[in-house]
């Protein structure tokens, strides 16, 4: 396996181009079931979770091409509607096929996500939604098999007890050809789920509420292959923004939507970090500090919430941040239940943070006494988050198990060197 090793205390400049969302390529790619033709999607980041995607649309029968960017997939002839546990269990987000396959299909077996590092994930929300759709759920070995009852899907109103973001878009994949209406309350508001309905609406589908927390679909008797755009990751955006602030510099982040980002803009200008707001681009500076390249960081407290509020994929990466800061920071984690994975290897580079439950206190020790260390990566943001603490971190920074963040981010050793960090990849 390899290992990233950073050298820290490089400060970033340049310019650094953002990718598509990995979260927003995961349900489209999926979508595409729910047509047969050929679809044709732009701005799909090739990442290791939609390598996962395209090789389950694969299994399922659909044939793929990547040139670039832009990734064509033909969907006419599905042989299978089982997702196998090998591939469901290396990337829960497999689970998203269970929509569009009960759509078209009416009958759907995929393996069971399992938990994950960062909690257990259950999907009871989405198989609830589905029954309110008319389906039958059985669990069999490890499996859940869903099935239309009466030959189809018949709309229905839809509770959420949380804003699941997955389980928003799995119901709402399901339910576009269901008869009737259905409503879906308190549903997710995440941006990658307007650009599912936006590509779903482009098919033909008819679906009011986007952007809010109720959506009104009324079923339709077919729909053609799309043609579509995955958004800018702002997660990816987020993680870039974050980075700045601690190695210091002046970075220019183009082809992102700073509009995606209102939580973080405003918690890193409490923290005393310049962000220039653009059309499609956010220019982060820290201001030169006594002569130093970047600025004295104030803590900053955060909670964590559904969109619009500050994203749990944020979390990890702003933790190193507040690890250098000039106070004591409280970071509050509501959406996941064991989300602070990083936090044992923060600590081992002299980070000094005390989790009480859901809550974390971090009291910043300052630039230069964060200190590079051998450090193992446990899941995507906590992987993001330790490489954010090596660019700050004095000396040598060792990060293992690097396959977590190749999950979710197109280039960032590339994107990083390229902004002046000292950071390679070496084989173990
Ligand atoms: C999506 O996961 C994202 N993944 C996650 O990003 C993100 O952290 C999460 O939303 C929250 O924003 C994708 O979009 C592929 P949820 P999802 O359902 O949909 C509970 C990353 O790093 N819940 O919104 O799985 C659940 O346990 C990943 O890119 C149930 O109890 O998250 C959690 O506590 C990590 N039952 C809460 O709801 C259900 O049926 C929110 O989870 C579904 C969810």
């Amino acid at each position: 396996m390899d290992k990233i090793v950073i050298h820290g205390g490089q400060p970033l400049y340049g310019k650094v181009s953002m990718s598509g969302a990995k979260n927003a390529a995961l349900p489209l790619l999926a979508a595409t079931l729910l047509a047969p033709g050929l679809h044709t999607l732009s701005n799909v980041p090739d990442l290791r979770d939609t390598r996962t995607m395209l090789r389950l649309l694969e299994i399922l029968g659909a044939h793929w091409q990547r040139t670039g960017s832009t990734v064509t997939i033909e969907t006419s002839n599905l042989t299978t509607a089982e997702a196998p546990y090998e591939l469901v269990k290396t990337m829960r987000a497999s689970v998203l096929v269970l929509g569009p396959l009960i759509a078209r299909s009416g009958f759907a077996r995929v393996s069971l996500p399992g938990g994950c590092a960062i909690g257990a994930r259950p999907i009871n929300y989405h198989l609830n939604g589905f029954e309110q759709l008319g389906t039958v759920t059985e669990l069999k070995q490890g499996y859940v098999e869903v099935r239309a009852e009466n030959g189809g899907l018949e709309g229905g109103t839809i509770y959420l007890d949380k804003p699941t973001v997955t389980g928003t878009e799995n119901i709402l994949m399901a339910s576009v050809y269901a008869k009737g209406k259905t409503v879906i309350k308190n549903a997710a508001r995440e941006p990658e789920i307007g650009n599912l309905i936006d590509m779903l609406e482009s098919m033909g589908a008819n679906i009011q509420g986007k952007d809010t927390d109720c959506l009104t679909i009324h079923g339709v008797e077919s729909l053609h292959a799309a043609t579509a755009t995955i958004i800018p990751d702002r997660i990816e955006t987020g993680t870039y923004m974050i980075a700045v602030a601690a190695a210091g510099g002046e970075v220019e982040i183009t082809d992102c939507i700073p509009g995606h980002l209102p939580a973080l803009t405003g918690k890193l200008e409490r923290c005393g970090v310049d962000i220039e707001v653009g059309n499609n681009s956010f220019k982060v500076c820290c201001p030169e500090n006594n002569g130093q390249n970047h600025c004295r960081l104030r803590s900053v407290d955060v909670t964590t919430l559904p969109y619009p509020g500050f994203a749990t994929d944020l979390q990890a990466q702003f933790m190193a941040l507040m690890t250098l800061a000039t106070g004591a920071a409280v970071i509050h984690e509501t959406i996941f239940e064991n989300r602070f994975m990083h936090v044992a290897e923060l600590e081992r580079m002299g980070a000094d943070i005390k989790i009480d439950g859901g809550s974390a206190v971090v009291r910043g020790v300052g630039r230069g006494f964060l200190s590079g260390a051998q450090v193992m990566a446990t899941d995507l943001r906590a992987s993001a988050s330790l490489v954010i603490a090596g660019l700050a971190a004095s000396g040598m920074t060792e990060i293992s198990r690097i396959y977590h963040l190749e999950r979710g981010y197109e280039n960032m050793i590339e994107k990083l060197a390229g902004l002046g960090a000292n950071i390679r990849r070496v084989r173990e």
